[in-house]
């Protein structure tokens, strides 16, 4: 019997990696519904089988269009209550067009542990550990380059920004190479740039806008490495405003700390479907499915990179 959400672990890791064994399949296809849906076929069906009480609480979408892991969805067999974030395919389009960064990425906290967030975009800062009060979402792009330039002890020009490549970060782009930093653009993906961030894996801030439940995952991770994240909801229309009311947000220009997206222990699991950044994609060998997986663990304070073949 579960415990701890610590003791989660493995199922996180089993969900993860049959949502990327299922997607293999898809890589390439440009079929980015089809891979998506395999995806979470795959990982509900792993899930349903957990040791676990689970309850989405950022999934799909809301019950009526998604057929599967909605939001308010009940998953797993146990009785240890746990809340769930996850995105079975992170970076559909990266799949679908066989390019990297593709991921199945889930995370496990105990219940009241994530914050609710609705399906909308966020404004999203994120720094490694140690940076708290040196980088914020309010100051700007500047100010934010040369603050952290300073704490690391680094040049402007050694300092590395990565940020989605949007129209929408025009400004963010420009402001980025008027600093003289390094920009890293991404066509998707933006878990994997925060978890790169905060693992120190050759960037040192992410900026810019993307979606909200990435940003709880992203903010999940950086949680169990400790490292610094901050978003704030952004809302397009009326519509959107109404769906975060029905989620309990009632402050709409809030910022969020990393810990208030987060607030309970949470494990955090990434598989990587093509390859990446931070996971080596699928690879199908004569013993089997290899898979690569990231496992963060805030209790217990482990990282683990576990790399797994099975027929
Ligand atoms: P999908 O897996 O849903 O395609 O998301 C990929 C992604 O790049 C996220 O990492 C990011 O948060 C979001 O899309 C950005 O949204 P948009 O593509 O609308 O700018």
């Amino acid at each position: 019997m579960v415990n701890t959400i610590s003791e989660t672990i493995w199922m996180a890791h089993e969900a993860t990696r049959a949502a990327a064994v299922a997607s293999y399949d898809w890589i390439g296809r440009g079929q980015q519904k089809k891979a998506d849906a395999a995806a979470v076929d795959a990982m509900r069906a792993s899930l349903n089988a957990a040791d676990i009480a689970g309850r989405v609480v950022i999934g799909e979408g809301e019950r009526d269009e998604a057929p599967m892991l909605y939001i308010g969805e009940d998953v797993g067999q146990g009785t240890f209550g746990v809340d769930i974030a996850l995105d079975p395919l992170e970076g559909t389009a990266l799949c679908a067009e066989a390019r990297t960064g593709s991921m199945a990425v889930l995370a496990f906290a105990e219940r009241g542990g994530l914050l609710h967030a609705p399906d909308v975009y966020m404004e999203k800062i994120a720094a490694p550990a140690g940076y708290d009060g040196v980088v914020e979402l309010d100051f700007s792009v500047h100010e934010n380059i040369a603050r952290l330039a300073e704490a690391m002890d680094k040049r402007i020009g050694e300092l590395s920004v990565c940020v989605l490549k949007r129209e929408r970060h025009q400004a963010i782009i420009e402001a980025v190479y008027d600093c003289g930093a390094r920009l890293v653009l991404i066509d998707d993906g933006d878990i994997a740039a925060s978890v790169q961030v905060a693992t120190k894996a050759g960037i040192d801030l992410y900026l810019g806008n993307g979606g909200a439940p990435e940003g709880v995952l992203s903010a999940a991770a950086c949680k169990c490495l400790g490292g610094v994240f901050q978003g704030r909801l952004l809302f397009r229309n009326d519509t959107e405003r109404e769906r975060a009311a029905k989620w309990g947000v009632t402050d709409l220009a809030r910022k969020y700390q990393r810990d208030e997206l987060v607030p309970g222990n949470v494990v955090f699991a990434a598989t990587g479907v093509t390859d990446g950044p931070l996971v080596g994609g699928v690879q199908h060998t004569a013993e089997g499915a290899m898979t690569q997986t990231l496992l963060l663990d805030s209790q217990a304070q482990r990282c683990l990179l576990l790399e797994e073949v099975r027929a």
